[in-house]
Parts: structure tokens; C-alpha cells; sequence
């Protein structure tokens, strides 16, 4: 990371300004903490990080490499949502500093750097973080990002520093969701943006899932989870309902600027394959067709509409500002 990029960073203690001492350390001007520095990537997380988050990073570093292939993030049923929110970024500047927060393999960020932006692309887990660095280097984007790890609930950016905040999939994924509102909103500049996409809703973890749990128990009534195979935010989670993004909104004063509900049929369809697929090894994952799902999408467009049922969707994507 090179130096002009250090006034994007503060710590996450008491926001003061970073300073590097040598290559493998960087220490607080105000507080006077320190901060390792792995291979060229600063490790702002707070001395005493909760175990949960400790868990988090411990297991989405092990599943860096095959994160984005396992997730289908690159089936249309998937990629087309990604695709709508990234509009909210299409008017910026030059120059404008945009973090990913929770960015896991850094497919975001290497969108965003597409349209000139400069990205703060972060993560709890320093795998995931390599991970994105390589991808953008594959891409010949290294270029004006700053690539640091994080905890979403203590962000290392000096007050009312930046354009906007993008997580993606990883509000869920941690133990206070509202720490995470109030981190953001103080980070970001007056009339900056707050986007925050593919956030499951809350109804499936009351009927669908436990009867799935329930079925996958009938059919292998010894199998007990290995706590590697999946995340504890994964486990952990209720999802959101719709008033629970108005209360984080309300508490911070943020203004909405949309709630788009995504995937009805879709959300069905996708954890099935999923499931199915957790089955098979990485290089034989099945999928749909794609005039299958182009049909999927269609059709959930359309109950989007319908009075009541458009209630049942599995995924929110949510656009605030702060004003
Ligand atoms: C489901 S993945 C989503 C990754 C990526 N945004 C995407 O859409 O492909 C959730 C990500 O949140 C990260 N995460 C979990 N807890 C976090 C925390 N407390 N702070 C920052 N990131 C966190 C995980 O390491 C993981 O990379
Ligand atoms: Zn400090």
C-alpha cells in the first residue's frame, strides 16, 4: 500500500492517524496502539476481538480460494442483483473512496475500481483479503486500493471520510448489525451513500429452514455439523425483517432510499442447488441453464409486484444516505 493512501486509515480504537513504523507495523499517533502489518496488508482489528468474530475469520480465511465459486456468484440468478445495486455508484467521480466492508473474495471491489473508483476493500478475514488482492492484481487493478483487515463493527476510517460504504452478504454475519449502522454512518461523508445488498429476510428461518433441518436429520440422523463447515454468522443468524432496517435507520438518523425485495422462486431454487452442490467436489457443481434462470428472475420480478406475496422474499438490498 503506498503512502498516499494512509489519510483513507484510522484506528479503530480512537480513529487518530496511522503511522508505519518499519514494514510490519503500524502505530496510533493519538492512542499510541500498534497494528501488525501481514505481507504489505494492515491488521486493524481492536486488541480484544470477540470470539465470534475470531470464528468468522477463522473460517471464511480456510474457504477464501472456492468462497465466490461455492456461493454460484457468478450464476445470472445471483450476479443480476449484484448488477442492480452497483447503479448507485454509477454517477461517481473520479477519485471517489468507496469501502467494501465484509468484502470476502473482492468481486465488488474489482467492479467498483472498473468505474474509476478508489475502493478501501476490507474483511474480518485476512484469507479473504489476500484473496481479493489477487484477484485484482489478475486483473491489473492493484492500482489506488487499499486492501485492509477490519472488524464491520469498528471501522478504520476518519470521520466523514467517504463516498459511500458497500456489504455485501455480511450484515448477517455479525453479532450487533446496528454497531455496524452506527460505524458507517459516522465514517461517511454528508450525503454519502450506505448500500447494503443481499441480506436475507427473516421468514425463512421460522418455516422453511427448520423443516429442511428437520428433513436433513431424518436422513442422516448421525451426522453431527463439523463446526469448519460452516460459519458461525451463518448458524447464528435470524436474517432481518423489514422494520428492523427501519429501526437501524431510525437510531442513526439515515434516510432510505430504497428496499428492493430480491428473490422469491429464486431463493428456493438457489439453496437447493446449493445444497445439492455441497454434496460434490468444487470441480463438479451443477447449475441451471441460463434461459432457466433469466426465467427464475422474470417470474420473481413479477411477485415482487403481487400484493402480499411480494412479503416472501428471501433477500433485501437496502440504499440509505446519510444526510
Ligand atoms: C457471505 S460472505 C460475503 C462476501 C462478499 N461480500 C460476497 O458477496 O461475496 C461474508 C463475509 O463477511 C465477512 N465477515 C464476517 N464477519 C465480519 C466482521 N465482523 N467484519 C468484517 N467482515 C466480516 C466474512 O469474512 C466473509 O468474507
Ligand atoms: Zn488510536
Amino acid at each position: 500500500m503506498s503512502d498516499d493512501l494512509m489519510p483513507f486509515l484510522a484506528c479503530p480504537l480512537c480513529k487518530g492517524s496511522l503511522k508505519r513504523v518499519g514494514v510490519n507495523q503500524m502505530e496510533c499517533l493519538s492512542c499510541k496502539a500498534t497494528y501488525p502489518v501481514d505481507d504489505g496488508i494492515p491488521i486493524l482489528l481492536p486488541p480484544q476481538l470477540e470470539e465470534f468474530k475470531i470464528l468468522e475469520a477463522k473460517f471464511h480465511s480456510n474457504n477464501a480460494d472456492y468462497f465466490a465459486e461455492r456461493a454460484h456468484r457468478f450464476s445470472y440468478r445471483v450476479s443480476r442483483y449484484h448488477d442492480d445495486y452497483l447503479v448507485c455508484f454509477g454517477n461517481y467521480q473520479e477519485g471517489a473512496v468507496v469501502l467494501v466492508v465484509g468484502g470476502g473474495g473482492g468481486l465488488e471491489a474489482c467492479r467498483l475500481k472498473n468505474m474509476g473508483i478508489t475502493v478501501i476493500e476490507s474483511d474480518v478475514a485476512v484469507g479473504m483479503v489476500k484473496r481479493a488482492r489477487r484477484r485484482a492484481f489478475d486483473n491489473g487493478q492493484n492500482a489506488h486500493t487499499v486492501f485492509v483487515v477490519c472488524d464491520a463493527e469498528q471501522l478504520p476510517c476518519p470521520d466523514n471520510s467517504l463516498d459511500a460504504v458497500l456489504i455485501v452478504a455480511a450484515l448477517h454475519h455479525l453479532p450487533s448489525p446496528g454497531s455496524f449502522f452506527a460505524a458507517a454512518n459516522r465514517a461517511l461523508k454528508p450525503g454519502g451513500q450506505l448500500v447494503i445488498g443481499f441480506e436475507p429476510n427473516r421468514w425463512p428461518y421460522y418455516t422453511v429452514m427448520p423443516v429442511m433441518r428437520f428433513l436433513s436429520r431424518m436422513l442422516h440422523p448421525n451426522r453431527n455439523i463439523n463446526p469448519g463447515e460452516t460459519s458461525i454468522g451463518d448458524m447464528e443468524t435470524k436474517g432481518f425483517a423489514e422494520a428492523d432496517f427501519e429501526h437501524f435507520l431510525r437510531a442513526e438518523g439515515l434516510k432510505k432510499v430504497s428496499l428492493q425485495r430480491i428473490w422469491y422462486l429464486g431463493g428456493f431454487v438457489h439453496y437447493v442447488v446449493l445444497y445439492i452442490n455441497s454434496k460434490r467436489p468444487a470441480e463438479r457443481m451443477i447449475d441451471l441453464p441460463i434461459t432457466l434462470q433469466r426465467a427464475l428472475v422474470a417470474f420473481d420480478d413479477f411477485l415482487s409486484r403481487v400484493p402480499l406475496l411480494r412479503k416472501f422474499c428471501w433477500h433485501w438490498t437496502l440504499v440509505a444516505q446519510r444526510s
